[in-house]
């Protein structure tokens, strides 16, 4: 697939070799979008998502005490998936009175062209075959086709960013699944701690099953750990 992409930008990479890298530049942006691999799914590592809902009621009382909003971050969101899983599980268990903002990053265009336009279902099969029921109010029509409900799309938006520069504040979640596979080790230690600091005291975050425990962090189980409060 990689091959095919390059393929039909066959002068792509040889220009890139004549400039530094540099994620603004029009051809190494244009790179970045080719070799992006943004396999994804709704609810993908489901038990994931279920022992984070066992903790949204918390964190969504701590952020009302606090007096802010309830901030969830998708690292790497790809085409939005994960970040519309988030929206939609803050929303069935945050309590009511919470204000909810979930932010999806990535570096690819394309992908965040899909994830803005709420086309979710990317992946093989039934789109929606890992979707608790109750969520599945969220996530897809009175047809069961799969749609980001407009209360989820109120409270979710999409930015290209590059994890290995700072982010944008802190966040109560965060899910930085099946992307730091891609980086190599000094990269992964870098976006990882970035990922800490800009945790909340309490704040979750969530890995993928390939990476490393990260350092400092209480694990959880599933691949969750918590910052200590
Ligand atoms: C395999 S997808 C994972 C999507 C989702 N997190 C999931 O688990 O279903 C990996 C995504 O990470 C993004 N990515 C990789 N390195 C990145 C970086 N340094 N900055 C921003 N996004 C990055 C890729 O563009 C791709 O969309």
């Amino acid at each position: 697939m990689l091959a095919g992409r390059l393929a039909r930008a066959p002068d792509l990479a040889a220009r890139c070799t004549r400039t530094p890298p540099d994620f603004n530049n029009p051809d190494w942006a244009a790179l970045l979008d080719a070799v992006s691999v943004a396999e994804t799914r709704l609810f993908r590592l489901p038990g994931q998502f279920a022992t984070l809902a066992e903790l949204l009621p918390g964190l969504g009382a701590t952020a009302c005490r606090q007096g802010r909003a309830l901030r969830l971050l998708s690292a790497g969101c790809a085409s939005g998936e994960e970040a519309w899983s988030l929206a939609a599980l803050a929303l069935r268990h945050a309590p009511p009175s919470t204000r909810i903002e979930v932010l999806g990053l990535d570096m690819c265009r394309p992908s965040l062209d899909v994830a803005r336009a709420g086309k979710t279902g990317a992946g093989l099969g039934d789109p929606l075959a890992l979707v608790p029921g109750e969520i599945l109010p969220f996530l897809a029509d009175e047809c069961r086709r799969p749609r980001p409900h407009p209360a989820l799309r109120a409270v979710t938006r999409f930015d290209r960013a590059n994890l290995r520069d700072a982010l944008p504040g802190h966040f109560d979640v965060i899910f930085c699944r099946n992307v730091l596979i891609y980086l190599h080790e000094a990269a992964r230690r870098e976006v990882v701690a970035r990922l800490t600091e800009a945790l909340h005291p309490g704040g979750v975050l969530g890995l993928g099953p390939t990476d490393q425990r990260p350092a400092g962090l209480v694990p959880l189980g599933e691949m969750l750990w918590r910052r200590d409060a």
